[in-house]
């Protein structure tokens, strides 16, 4: 009998993880099927019931429901309870257990573009300071090994508590996006984590890059539009432009492997979503 997967969030309708999954299932062989289920707010809590009653072997997670899943799951991932977020659960003999794959994701997605094993020697600054940016801050605080992870926001105290609560001290400082701008150059690695310059509003940045370094990576988790006003600017100022779409694609690889034991083929995944970023 095929095995269920899928994807839970509201809306839903856009989300492009049906097409990339389901096109590795079928690459893989793998019987099985994955399809996105959109649950109103007020039925959360019933709808993962029902995906636990039809044995679901896996669901993802995604906004707004990141955090709330927790609290119908039979276990928590320590790195997923410490980033406060799952987006990823795993039916482990009938016990659902969440984990958290976008800080993974995002973190050899980054490696891969580099070619380097970690980030030693590195200094990077991470700009936002809500989940996204707790995901990957904590993600690369405990297995980047960059030299310092720095956060820049609009509002300083949310980059404060963000840098007080990540587990593993990274010596990382706070700076307003002024601040950022001006000592930009400081910075081998600068990631976007705010949704500024997503689609529709493509012709907007999070800040300006006048003093990158060149030869720096600027990093974006946008991957609508695949190449944001952000990235264009940073290849005009001879930095490296480093896509969105690696995150979303190896977050998917990350959740694939845990419900059926295959390492994907992150090209096939890649493909579809590419393709399908295309025809928008
Ligand atoms: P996510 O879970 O996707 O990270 P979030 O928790 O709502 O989303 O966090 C959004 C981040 O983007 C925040 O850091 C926010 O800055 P504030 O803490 O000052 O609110 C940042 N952000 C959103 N819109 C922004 C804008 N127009 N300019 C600058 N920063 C913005």
């Amino acid at each position: 009998m095929k095995e269920l997967y899928s994807v839970i969030g509201y809306p839903i309708g856009h989300s492009l993880s049906p097409h990339m999954q389901n096109a590795v299932l079928n690459h893989h062989s793998i019987d099985g099927y994955y399809h996105a289920f959109e649950i109103a707010p007020e039925k959360v809590e019933e709808g993962i019931k029902g995906l636990k009653a039809l044995n679901i072997k896996g669901f993802n997670v995604t906004i707004p429901y990141k955090v709330k899943v927790m609290d119908f799951l039979d276990e928590i991932d320590e790195l997923a309870r410490e980033i406060g977020a799952v987006n990823t659960v795993v039916n482990e003999n009938g016990r659902y257990v969440g984990y958290n794959t976008d800080g993974d994701g995002y973190l050899q997605s980054l490696l891969t573009f580099l070619e380097r094993p970690s980030l030693q020697d590195q200094s990077v600054l991470i700009l936002g300071a809500g989940g996204a940016a707790r995901a990957l801050l904590f993600t690369i605080a405990a297995k980047g090994q960059a030299n310092c992870i720095d956060i820049a926001n609009r509002t300083l105290s949310k980059a404060q508590e963000l840098i007080t609560s990540c587990p593993i001290d990274n010596e990382g400082t706070v700076l307003s996006i002024t601040e950022a701008e001006e000592n930009l150059g400081r910075y081998d690695i600068i990631i976007n984590t705010t949704a500024v310059g997503m689609s529709p509003n493509v012709e907007e940045s999070p800040l300006s890059l006048q003093h990158v370094k060149k030869g720096a990576t600027v990093s974006d988790i946008i991957y609508n539009p695949l190449e944001t006003k952000l990235l264009r600017e940073a290849k005009e100022r001879g930095a490296l432009a480093h896509t969105g779409i690696g995150m979303f694609v190896m977050q998917g690889a990350l959740a694939f492997e845990k419900w059926t034991g295959v390492q994907p083929d992150v090209k096939v995944m890649e493909d579809v979503v590419l393709r399908h970023l295309q025809k928008k």
